[in-house]
C-alpha cells in the first residue's frame, strides 16, 4: 500500500475517533438540557463513529500496516442552543465525506484498487450521514429552540437503537 494512502487512512482513524468524542460531546450538551432522546441519539452515534475508526483500523492492520493511535483533540461543545449543536453535527458530517473523498483521490491516483473497494462503504455512509443530519437541522429549525416543541420530537429520536 502507498505510504500517502496509509497516512490518511491513519488519520482517518484519528477523525472517526474524534467524530465519536464530539458526537458524546453533543450527547451529553443534551442530557443537561434535559432531552434524554437527543443525548441517546448521539449516544448512538458516537458508537457508530467508533465502528467507523474500527472497520479502518482492521483495514490497516490487515494489510500488514501500521496505526498511530495519536491523541484526540478536545471537542468544543460549549454549544449556545439545540440548533447550534445539530449545525455543528451536520458541519461535521460534511467535513468527513470532504476527507473520505481525499481518501477515494489518492486511491484512484495510486491504482490502488483495493482501498477503493474498501472506501465505497464509507462513501454510501457519508450520504446516510449527510442525510440524517441535514433532516436534524431541518426538524429543529421546524421546531424551534423552544424545549416544549423540541420534547416531541425528543420521544421519537429515544427510540433509536
Ligand atoms: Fe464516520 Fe459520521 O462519519
Amino acid at each position: 500500500m502507498d505510504k500517502k494512502i496509509t497516512e490518511l487512512l491513519d488519520a482517518q482513524v484519528n477523525k472517526e475517533l474524534y467524530s465519536a468524542y464530539l458526537y458524546l460531546g453533543i450527547s451529553k450538551f443534551f442530557s443537561k438540557e434535559g432531552l434524554g432522546g437527543f443525548a441517546s441519539w448521539y449516544k448512538v452515534q458516537a458508537e457508530e463513529e467508533q465502528e467507523h475508526a474500527m472497520k479502518i483500523y482492521d483495514y490497516l492492520l490487515e494489510n500488514g500496516q501500521d496505526v498511530t493511535l495519536n491523541s484526540l483533540a478536545a471537542a468544543n461543545v460549549d454549544f449556545k442552543d439545540a440548533l447550534a449543536a445539530v449545525k455543528e453535527a451536520d458541519k461535521h458530517e460534511h467535513y468527513i465525506t470532504k476527507e473520505i473523498e481525499k481518501i477515494m483521490d489518492a486511491a484512484v491516483e495510486h491504482k490502488d484498487y483495493r482501498t477503493q473497494l474498501f472506501l465505497n462503504w464509507f462513501i454510501t455512509e457519508q450520504e446516510e450521514e449527510e442525510h440524517n443530519s441535514g433532516e436534524m437541522v431541518e426538524k429543529v429549525e421546524m421546531l424551534g429552540n423552544d424545549k416544549k416543541n423540541l420534547y416531541l420530537l425528543d420521544k421519537e429520536l429515544g427510540s433509536r437503537k
